[in-house]
């Protein structure tokens, strides 16, 4: 891993946590990811699954959590399984996880290989009336391929039918949305990663630069201030593009008096940062691009103040939407006519802007967390309102990082990442 140990006592009071909402009687498996096949012999990087990381800290494929609080053992209470090393396996496969590293990075004491997992499950499962099976319920989800938990979770189905099944999913949701200090720290440093990213382009960004070009500075930055890398595909986006939410090709040139809109952002430790700047290419904005730019700044900064605790999230996007109404009647886009005749399903604003205006952020860009619940203290959200205009030629939006707290307003983990536009213009051109 490049980034620094995390200390063992974040996953301990994840699993305390969990082990709270756990029914009598039953145990609970989280299976790390599969390593996905290019071909011939080459796989994706891997990517541990974000549960079990949360909840053990080890970042390594074929590991397996049980949790089983009433075991009769208490040395199966907790049981880390990782895949078996030895001097041999290491100077073939590089280092992989003693059984003592592996107690170090999770602070569960027994640790087995793999390939004892069924014995031990099959034991446990003889004490337990539930089994808690882990699967991806999250609201954007549209997973197509079989992980190595949905195999699990078949098997268990057919060889262990009298048992009865709980979902982890709900539990997951509901911990994971409200983030412990060591969590909001990890986030801020991922933020901070991703603002030298930043940084590098504004004095880097000008007419004849390509957008490959401006995506390969943010890696290098990235990667030499300890991640992996991009937390999500990077859209960097000149011209035209930005009007197109999910353009990834970063393939043209950029021209003097066009937009670049950059969605780009650094991960760091598993935590995703999610930031997204628009920049003038020639250094200064139009009249009619920074009144637009004016706009979705105001509508963010409206929109962090309205995130606090008790607020309800479709009240929250409804009272954005109002808004950003006002602004898009302000630049001459809308009407009140247009408003006025609109259908409160589709409101008129939406033709500017069609995306949602937060979401929950942490060790995925889309996290989980409740959506149904008044938010929390300790929630962590983006915020970032855009402004498309097709028969313009460009659109602009600005995204920021926020914690919530009671009583005060939301903590900006991007506040040190310039968004004024006089601030933007002036880095630009020193
Ligand atoms: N970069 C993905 C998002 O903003 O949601
Ligand atoms: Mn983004
Ligand atoms: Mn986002």
């Amino acid at each position: 891993m490049k980034y620094e140990r995390i200390d063992s006592a974040l996953f301990v009071k994840n699993r305390a946590k969990f082990v709270a909402m756990m029914q009598p009687k039953s145990l609970a498996v989280f299976h790390a990811n599969d390593q996905y096949p290019i071909g011939a012999d080459a796989t994706m990087p891997f990517e541990q699954n974000r549960d079990l990381f949360y909840l053990t800290g080890a970042d390594q494929e074929e590991t397996i959590l049980i949790i089983c609080p009433q075991a009769a053992k208490p040395e199966l209470r907790e049981v880390l399984f990782v895949r078996q090393t030895d001097e041999h396996i290491a100077v073939w496969e590089g280092h992989k996880l003693t059984k003592a590293e592996a107690t170090e990075v999770s602070g569960i004491r027994t640790v087995r290989w793999t390939s004892d997992f069924d014995r031990v499950f099959f034991d446990l499962m003889g004490e337990v009336d539930t089994i808690y099976l882990n699967t991806n319920e999250h609201y954007r989800q549209a997973v197509e391929t079989q992980t190595r938990e949905d195999r699990f979770n078949i098997r268990v189905k057919q060889q262990f039918p009298a048992h009865r099944v709980a979902k982890t999913f709900p539990i997951m949701e509901h911990l994971r949305g409200v983030k412990e200090s060591e969590e909001i720290a990890l986030l801020q440093r991922a933020c901070d990663i991703t603002e030298k990213g930043f940084r590098r382009l504004l004095g880097f960004v000008r007419p004849g630069v390509w957008e490959y070009e401006v995506e390969a500075e943010l890696l290098h930055e990235f990667v030499r201030n300890r991640s992996k890398g991009f937390a999500y595909t990077p859209i960097i986006a000149g011209g035209a593009q930005s009007n197109v939410l999910h353009y990834i090709e970063n393939n043209r040139q950029l021209r003097d008096g066009d937009v670049l809109l950059i969605d780009a952002a650094a991960e760091y430790a598993n935590y995703s940062s999610d930031m997204t700047r628009t920049l003038p290419v020639g250094g200064r904005f139009s009249a009619r691009q920074a009144a637009v730019y004016d706009a979705v700044l105001r509508v963010k900064n409206e929109a962090t103040k309205m995130l606090a605790p008790g607020v309800l999230w479709h009240e929250y996007h409804q009272e954005v939407g109002q808004v950003m109404t006002a602004e898009l009647i302000g630049l001459g886009l809308l009407d009140k006519a247009d408003v006025a005749q609109q259908n409160p399903e589709q409101p008129a604003y939406k033709k500017y802007f069609m995306h949602g205006t937060s979401h929950h952020l942490g060790l995925n860009t889309h996290d989980y967390g409740a959506l149904k619940t008044p938010m929390r203290e300790g929630m962590v959200f983006t915020v970032e309102p855009g402004i498309y205009i097709q028969e313009e030629g460009f659109g602009i939006r600005l995204e920021d990082n926020v914690v919530l707290r009671s009583g005060a307003e939301p903590f900006n983990l991007m506040r040190h990442i310039p968004v004024e536009r006089d601030e933007v213009e002036s880095l630009m051109n020193a």
